[in-house]
């Protein structure tokens, strides 16, 4: 996905939310639209209350691609991967970004705010948002994910 026209959605808690204001400023400046879901602070709310309403769009197919970010990264994916339809990566590397698009077509990018650098963050999702699902072998595999035992 090139920068253009696109509506990123993008949400966090308190732990990511100094990530998210750096990613929102220069991504806007590289012309994505960016729909923030908050958190608007660094007063302490809980990651649930923020990454419902985004998964849920996402899930609902309103918008392809998501940014999510937490502490950890953890709590935000957790949460996410309970809509059917999302496959939340938590990330920390532009490799592993990148690798969550070819061969598990991740649809959301969890990010730990508190671990990585904001330089880091901002060349994942570049990564994320242009980069394509392999397919072939890879798919067979993402569509073995929800058949639970
Ligand atoms: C908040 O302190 C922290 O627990 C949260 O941002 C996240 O890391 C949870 O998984």
């Amino acid at each position: 996905m090139e920068s253009g026209n696109e509506i990123i959605p993008i949400a966090s808690d308190h732990g990511g939310y100094e990530m998210k204001t750096y990613l929102i400023e220069n991504m806007t400046t590289m012309g994505y639209k960016m729909f923030d879901f908050g958190t608007n602070s660094e007063t302490s709310v809980d990651y649930p209350d923020m990454i419902h309403p985004l998964a849920k769009t996402v899930n609902d197919g309103t918008y392809p691609l998501g940014i999510i970010l937490c502490g950890s990264g953890n709590g935000a994916q957790i949460t996410a991967n309970k809509y059917p339809n999302v496959r939340a990566a938590l990330c920390w590397t532009v490799e592993i970004a990148k690798l969550a698009r070819q061969h598990n077509n991740a649809n959301i990018l969890a990010l730990p705010g508190r671990f990585i650098s904001n330089e880091t963050a901002l060349e994942m999702v570049k990564v994320f948002l242009s980069t394509g699902f392999e397919g072939g072998r890879h798919q067979h595999r993402v569509d073995k994910i929800s058949k639970t035992l």
